[in-house]
């Protein structure tokens, strides 16, 4: 075979799963997996090649994320591959890396969870023009992670992994969503959600614009799996709903039907009342111990930024059908989610009566938005109580 590139081993932790070859602007080529390890190989590339290369295809920055081409420029990467393959394919979400063949290196000496790092290229995508050049400073310039707003890992005073996220155009109300979010789960009394905090990000120039920052809910002792992924292990048809699939797998693992019924519930409700239109399959994830394998349940509800019709001018906002609103996920039709919900009480409506005094913190003429919010958000619990009391909403038109 026709070498490619250099030889790497795909490593969990100190775990060789396979040896494989990857060019520099990291494509790759040939694999040989470890069979000995083979309960270790990532759960989305095992059943063939060709989801293996996916797997590791969706391991870089999405090219299209915001920022992402001045920054690779800035840092002399070609591509997010490359910069992936220079920077170990390492996260702040798993315990995969790549090792060089025949380097001297361990998970120790090189895991972003307890070395220093300075993300460099997600500095550049927030930051854009008003950045410190920080490169050469560390080893590792970026972390590998998923999504299309630009984002950036880094380390507090004590030594805890935060992300920082932006905004999509020229609005805060993404950021200032996911602390709306955040609000109506600490309300709610839910266990498991991922708290986000305002922060201050540089937008365009020298201005200051409002981000949001979440800690890491990962660690060297919890890995995230994502229900992309999960999803690559079995088999299922196109326009099919993926809610089943997603069950059936997770059931697999050893989640109880019990335990995803009321996760999917309570997601499938809260994200009705934010209208959240974004709970697309990698914003849902199951962690596990990377060490035992055990899977220890879902991560925290994450990413819920894309809601409160962020995307939806003002103008338009006094046209909006509650009842037509299109989703990324399961199944497109929004409403059409709540069929799945079995327990329709885990959500308290009393507890659901939210303060918006959080936009008024969105650029000043955004904030002509917010009575309009408010109403809209009013008539999704109007509806979501109508829906607990025994109404098939989705039934209406
Ligand atoms: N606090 C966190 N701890 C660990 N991993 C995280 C955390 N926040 C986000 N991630 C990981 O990073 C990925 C990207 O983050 P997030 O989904 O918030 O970004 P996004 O750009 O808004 O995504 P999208 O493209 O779905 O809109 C997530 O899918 C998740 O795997
Ligand atoms: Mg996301």
């Amino acid at each position: 075979m026709k070498k490619i590139g250099n030889e790497y081993y795909l490593m969990h932790k100190n775990i060789p799963v396979c040896l494989m070859e990857v060019s520099e602007d990291g494509r790759l080529g040939s694999c040989r997996r470890n069979e000995a390890q083979a309960e270790h190989f990532p759960l989305g590339g095992r059943m063939n090649d060709m989801k293996f290369h996916d797997w590791w295809k969706d391991r870089a920055i999405p090219k299209t994320r915001n920022g992402a081409k001045s920054a690779l420029q800035k840092l002399g990467y070609e591509s997010t591959n490359s910069a992936l393959v220079d920077n170990l394919a390492l996260s702040l979400s798993d315990c995969y890396w790549i090792k060089p063949r025949g380097e001297d290196l361990s998970w120790e000496d090189v895991n972003l969870f307890t070395n220093d790092f300075v993300d460099t290229f997600g500095e550049l995508t927030i930051n854009k023009d008003h950045v410190i050049d920080l490169r050469k400073k560390t080893r590792f310039q970026c972390a590998a992670s998923q999504g299309e707003l630009q984002k950036k890992w880094c380390i507090d005073e004590a030594g805890k992994r935060y992300m920082v996220k932006g905004n999509y155009g020229s609005s805060y109300q993404q950021s200032l969503n996911e602390i709306f979010a955040t609000a109506l789960h600490r309300q709610q009394g839910f266990d498991n959600y991922t708290e986000y905090i305002l922060t201050t990000v540089d937008v365009e120039g020298e201005v200051e614009g409002i981000g949001c920052m979440s800690y890491d809910f990962c660690s060297e002792n919890l890995e995230c799996i994502s229900a992309w992924e999960l999803l690559q292990t079995t088999k299922f048809k196109q326009n099919e709903s993926l809610y089943y699939p997603l069950k059936r797998v997770c059931m697999s693992l050893g989640i109880s039907d019990d335990e995803f019924t009321r996760f999917m519930d309570y997601e499938i409700m809260t994200d009705y009342l934010i209208s959240n239109t974004d709970r697309h399959m990698n914003n849902i994830s199951i962690v596990r111990n990377p060490d035992t394998l055990e899977i220890l349940g879902f991560a925290p509800i994450y990413d819920s930024g894309n809601s409160m019709f962020y995307n939806i001018p003002y103008l338009d906002l006094e046209h909006v059908k509650l009842s037509s609103i299109k989703t990324h996920s399961f199944i497109d039709k929004e409403s059409k989610l709540l069929s799945y919900v079995q327990d329709r009480n885990v959500v308290d409506i009393e507890k659901a009566i939210m303060s918006f005094d959080i936009y008024e913190k969105d650029l000043y003429e955004r904030q002509i938005r917010i009575p309009r919010l408010k109403q809209l958000y009013e008539q999704k619990l109007m509806k979501l109580e109508a829906f607990q009391k025994g109404r098939n909403i989705w039934k209406d038109v």
